[in-house]
């Protein structure tokens, strides 16, 4: 199938319904108590929450596209994607620790990506009902308003964000230095919890960078469409770009701001 055939109108219909439906399923299980469980410790969680979330939109996306391979955290997806020419990329809870402590902070996102490339992507907050929406070629948009880029940003009036406070590897290859460094060079600097609500904030001018050490492909996958839409830069630290089927660095910041970015965060993760 060549990329023009792609009905992409149908697939965004539906990459919309499945978010709004799945934030307000998790909006309602969330008025009684649920299940809370370690994934590999006490600050990795699953909720029931995460995991029918995640069963609810796989079902959706199975009645009306049965062919499209899935690649969902919870893994009811998982298996071989890759031989799939369109692939949905899914992440029902974008921001779990979040959702148990806060009940707000998170997010449904959803990315689908055709011949490699990505084509769709949507971060629904539904505590918020906001709505973050991008089509390859078309656009971001929050709640219908188109989001652009276009102000200029020096590191000194920058807003920044970044969760590589708390990741091992970052530790150990000395990429948390450099980030504090550049903290105290910025206006500012913020955790959020929630990278897809992280990247989708880069995309409306919230944030101006995003750095993170070590992502999954359902975490950075809707929200690098978004961002990219809305006029932004997403690649690795490195700057190499990102496969959107491997975990990796993210970097993501508005273009005015990218290299200047680069320079302090000289390293090759
Ligand atoms: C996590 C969040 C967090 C990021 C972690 C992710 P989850 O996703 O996006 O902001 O720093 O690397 O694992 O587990 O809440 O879906
Ligand atoms: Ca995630
Ligand atoms: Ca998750």
């Amino acid at each position: 199938m060549q990329l023009q055939e792609f009905p992409t109108d149908a697939v965004k219909e539906l990459a919309l319904r499945c978010a709004r439906e799945a934030g307000e399923l998790s909006q309602e299980r969330l008025k009684q108590p649920f299940a809370v469980e370690y994934k590999t410790s006490a600050s990795d969680l699953v909720t029931a929450i995460d995991k029918e979330v995640e069963q609810y939109v796989v079902e959706m996306i199975h009645r009306q596209f049965p062919d499209h391979g899935i690649l969902g955290e919870e893994s009811s997806g998982a298996g071989d994607v890759g031989s799939h020419e369109t692939v949905w990329i899914i992440d029902p809870i974008d921001g779990t620790t979040n959702l148990v402590h806060q009940q707000i902070n998170y997010a449904v996102s959803i990315a689908v990506y055709h011949q490699g490339e990505g084509v769709i992507g949507v971060v629904y907050d539904p505590s918020r009902q906001e709505m973050f929406a991008a089509v390859k070629g078309e656009g971001a948009f929050l709640n219908g308003r188109r989001l652009k880029l276009s102000k200029s940003v020096k590191l000194e009036e920058a807003l920044l964000c970044t969760s590589v406070f708390w990741n091992k590897r970052a530790e150990q290859t000395g990429i948390d230095q450099l980030v504090k460094q550049l903290a105290g060079k910025a206006r500012g600097m913020r955790l959020l919890g929630s990278a897809a609500l992280e990247l989708a904030y880069v995309a409306a001018g919230r944030l101006d960078g995003y750095v993170s050490m070590s992502l999954h492909p359902w975490d950075f996958a809707a929200g690098k469409l978004i961002v990219e839409e809305a006029g932004g830069v997403v690649t690795q630290i490195s700057g190499l770009p990102l496969d959107y089927l491997q975990n990796s660095s993210v970097l993501a910041c508005n273009p005015t701001f990218y290299e200047e970015l680069r320079y302090h965060l000289h390293s090759s993760v």
